[in-house]
């Protein structure tokens, strides 16, 4: 059967690219396909965060994740921490993972930076709990952004080699991301080169799902763009970095493919372009933001959802891991 499962990790507020490249397209998915949506406080903690702050950050996500359209009676919405078989079948998956595949991930080549002696042992397996997120519920389609591509194919290695060294042909499906349109990659607004992200030092590269329509209007104003009117082509926007992120963010906020966007905006300059977008993020926006502070103004609602969404997820999770537990042949199994 076909199952929907997609997590978003509780460290920092959230941008216009988890926006387009994730939540968004979550809401919509839920009527078609079950749906695991759920907050990754597990991978949170393989970086420093704060025990005082985490639950509260927890929530941030949850109401992110309601504001943008997931109905919790529709789609099971919960923490990571809440279904500790994530856990249990990660550390079964690290056994599976050889060292080598994950010596490839560029993810934790950049988050440990220059000093990979210090990062966390966690950090290292980050990907590895990710594949038993994804497994746990034999989830077939997982939405993402372009960033999340090399740990979906490392989840569909390790799920072929359990599947395989256990002699459980197709026990586990391998699962297909589903990354999609315009709002997949997401560039800063100062160098469109870089990806937008929660760790770039400028608040100014990205717009924030909290910020209000001022904040969303100035930094669209200011983002980074070149002199020259908008192409008619696609192919002359490829060379212009900052002017394609632009003309990618209108398209995936109006739903629009970007040609459509230069359809309607070829040799117009950003004097002209820009006052639109500004408009068009203000609109889909600020709604969201809004909707986010009022649901964080009654925590135990939010608390509510997530308990519930943990027990709906158990229910899933709890028999696959008594299951992988045989297959492996442990005492407990
Ligand atoms: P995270 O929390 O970094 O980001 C959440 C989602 O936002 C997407 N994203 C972007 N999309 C477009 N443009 C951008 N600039 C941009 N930046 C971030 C990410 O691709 C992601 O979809 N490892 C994951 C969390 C995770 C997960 C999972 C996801 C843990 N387990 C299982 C799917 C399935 C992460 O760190 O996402």
């Amino acid at each position: 059967p076909k199952r929907v499962l997609s997590g978003v990790q509780p460290s920092g507020d959230l941008h216009l690219g988890n926006y387009l490249g994730a939540l968004a397209k979550f809401a919509k998915l839920q009527h078609e396909t079950p749906t695991f949506i759920f907050v990754a406080d597990y991978h949170a903690i393989t970086v420093w965060q704060d025990p005082a702050k985490l639950k509260q950050q927890v929530r941030e996500i949850a109401a992110a994740y309601l504001a943008t359209g997931l109905d919790p009676k529709v789609a099971s919405i919960f923490a990571q921490s809440g279904v500790p078989e994530h856990a249990e079948l990660a550390w079964v998956f690290n056994c599976v993972a050889r060292l080598g595949w994950l010596d490839r991930m560029t993810q934790f080549k950049e988050k440990s930076g220059k000093h990979k002696e210090r990062a966390s042992v966690g950090l290292y397996t980050y990907p590895v709990l990710q594949a038993a997120d994804i497994l746990i519920y034999k989830a077939t389609h997982v939405p993402v952004g372009e960033d999340q591509k090399q740990h979906l194919e490392l989840t569909r290695d390790i799920a072929g080699k359990f599947n395989h060294d256990f002699g459980v042909p197709n026990y586990f499906p391998l699962p297909d991301p589903l990354i999609q349109g315009p709002g997949a990659r997401i560039m800063s607004l100062r160098d469109g080169k870089a990806k937008m992200s929660k760790s770039d030092p400028s608040d100014y590269s990205r717009i924030n799902l909290t910020d209000d329509a001022d904040a969303i209007a100035q930094k669209i104003r200011k983002a980074r763009t070149d002199p020259e009117p908008l192409p008619a082509t696609l192919e002359e926007l490829k060379e212009r970095p900052e002017a394609e992120n632009l003309v990618g963010i209108y398209a995936a906020l109006a739903e629009m493919t970007s040609e459509q966007v230069l359809g309607e905006f070829a040799g117009q300059g950003f004097g002209v372009f820009k006052p639109k977008l500004a408009d068009l993020a203000v609109e889909k926006l600020g709604p969201i933001g809004g909707e986010m502070r009022r649901l964080l103004g009654d925590p135990a609602e939010i608390d509510r959802v997530l308990a519930e969404g943990a027990a709906r997820a158990r229910e899933i999770a709890a028999p696959t891991m008594a299951e992988v537990r045989k297959i492996v042949g442990f005492w407990a199994g």
